[in-house]
């Protein structure tokens, strides 16, 4: 099917400018309906507007969390809306959020991509924090909101070496053309088949 998102956002919008992209050259199957944030200068807002996407930006300063996403809730209701695609948006959504969009299995239809190989390095740094660790081996997770911050269902990874002679800004491109490719790559993969879990235990039959 063809994918109806929403992108949120808050800063600089590269994912969002490489799902743009993924769209135009069919590689995605997906329509971007509205493009929201929680600040109405973040830079990304623009590429949405250059593409003739429609916008909706509303700065979360001075607001309770529960008042900020009742009323981007009410926009996102004049769409059709399959999936929430969050790329770079820096606020916690609240459960209250999400339990409002979820499948008929209860699982929430938002999606993050989050830059390190989950469950390492979660939190708002994730490239800084894998880098200033030593990693030889980083990557970037897409994975499923839940509840948890950065704890969703894993959908995706890829890893990106470090190499020795890089700095914090070469490791960091890397990863976010890592990001690029992969992000729509799911994408498309929710549009083709839906969610595919992959069972989080297996039993392990103990040999005699
Ligand atoms: C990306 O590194 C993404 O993984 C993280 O925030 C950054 C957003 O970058 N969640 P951009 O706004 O898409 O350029």
């Amino acid at each position: 099917m063809s994918l109806k998102i929403a992108v949120f956002i808050s800063g600089r919008g590269s994912n969002l400018n490489a799902i743009i992209q993924a769209i135009a050259d069919k590689r995605l199957d997906a329509t971007i309906q509205c493009v929201v944030s929680n600040d109405a200068e973040a830079p990304g807002l623009l590429i949405a507007k250059q593409h003739g996407i429609e916008t909706f930006a509303l700065d979360h300063k001075g607001m309770k969390r529960v008042e900020h996403e009742r009323v981007i809730l009410e926009h996102l209701k004049t769409y059709e809306i399959d999936y929430i695609v969050l790329a770079g948006y820096m606020r916690v959504i609240s459960p209250s959020f999400l339990k409002q969009w979820h499948d008929e299995r209860g699982y929430f239809k938002v999606v993050n991509i989050h830059p390190s190989l989950l469950p390492s390095f979660p939190g708002v740094s994730g490239y800084e924090d894998a880098f200033n660790y030593g990693v030889k081996v980083s990557g970037v997770t897409v994975h499923l909101v839940d509840e948890e911050v950065d704890r969703g269902i894993i959908l995706a990874q890829e890893p990106f070496p470090r190499f020795p002679d890089d700095t914090l800004q070469t490791f960091c491109a890397r990863g976010l053309s890592v990001e690029h490719a992969l992000y729509p790559a799911v994408l498309q993969q929710i549009a083709k088949e839906g969610i595919r879990l992959t069972p989080k235990k297996t039993k392990v039959e103990s040999k005699k």
